[in-house]
């Protein structure tokens, strides 16, 4: 299994850190445009080989897309980041050029790949990544609504004060602050609703921390987060390298799923050897069909700026 990871910067090198130590992959590859920045990070990662006990080996390279050839999953985390104050739409108009030139260079080097995308605005640069490469659906994920879905079990373990192993939940829609739509009503506690332990209004607060859990990150540390973006990134390589069949919130082309067409959107999927194996189409109330509407109005809106 070989996996290149596009972008060395804090959640590339995340992502392919995550991945070794996990040790489910022969081969990273990591691939950044600044000189020799990518095979220090690789260098760096391969001296813990032996202190994290992985077999993984991590190369780096500036710039060279032949050696991420026959690549079965890629992910691309080019770009600039946000930083504090700013929404992830505002860097559409730098991203989008990028990852129009990375996903075309992995393509032509693995035709038959799995492309995720980090690069945000995720959602949009999703959709990017169809309208550029042409693989078929199935092989095109984003990965926000892993990211934020974990986010949410954060907040909700915090405020249940429970383990997060003892949480479920997830977050579907548009991974923008405003888009993001957590669906309390299916949240448990070791299979018992949420709602049975805490109140609306905790709940509701629960709800808005996750929803701005990026923009506090920023806020924090001047540019967006890494950890939970890696980690997020490395489950649903290890769903499609081992073939594990998860379900994962992931952004991915709609065509009448949710009442939705044309766009690409967080919604729950099974991820598995061929990537996004099924759309789980589940029932929603009128108040969040009517959530995931505005949130895929946003995505559309943002959408509408690229120049196809
Ligand atoms: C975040 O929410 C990177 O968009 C990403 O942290």
């Amino acid at each position: 299994m070989k996996v290149t990871v596009v972008g060395a910067g804090a959640v590339g090198a995340s992502c392919a850190e995550y991945i070794a130590i996990k040790n489910f992959a022969s081969e990273v590859v990591l691939l950044d445009i600044k000189e020799g920045y990518a095979e220090g990070k690789a260098m760096d990662l391969m001296q813990t080989a032996s202190l994290n006990a992985f077999d993984t080996r991590v190369i780096g390279t500036t710039g060279d897309y032949t050696k991420t050839a026959d690549s079965d999953i890629c992910v691309i985390t080019s770009g600039i980041p946000r930083k504090p104050g700013m929404t992830r739409e505002e860097l559409i108009g730098i991203n989008a050029g990028i990852v129009k030139d990375v996903s075309s260079n992995l393509v032509k080097h693995s035709p038959n790949t799995t492309i995720i995308v980090v690069s945000n605005p995720m959602d949009t640069m999703t959709y990017l990544v169809h309208k550029t490469t042409n693989l078929p659906k199935n092989r095109i994920i984003g990965m926000g609504g892993a990211l934020d879905s974990a986010r949410f079990k954060f907040r909700l373990a915090e405020a249940l004060g429970a383990p997060i192993s003892d949480v479920d939940g997830m977050v579907i829609g548009g991974h923008s602050d405003k888009g993001m739509v957590p669906l309390t009503r299916l949240a448990t506690r070791n299979s018992v609703p949420v709602t049975e332990f805490i109140s609306e209004d905790r709940l509701n607060q629960v709800k808005e921390d996750t929803k701005v859990g990026g923009a506090t990150l920023t806020k924090l540390l001047g540019t967006s987060a890494w950890y939970a973006p890696g980690a997020a990134v490395s489950g649903l390589v290890q769903a499609i390298a081992c073939d594990q069949k998860k379900i994962f919130p992931c952004s991915t082309l709609l065509d009448g799923e949710y009442g939705l067409n044309d766009l690409c959107i967080g919604v729950p999927v099974v991820l598995g050897r061929d990537g996004i194996e099924k759309i789980v189409d589940i029932e929603l109330t009128d108040a969040e069909k009517d959530h995931l509407n505005e949130s895929a109005e946003g995505v559309k809106k943002t959408n509408g700026l690229l120049e196809l």
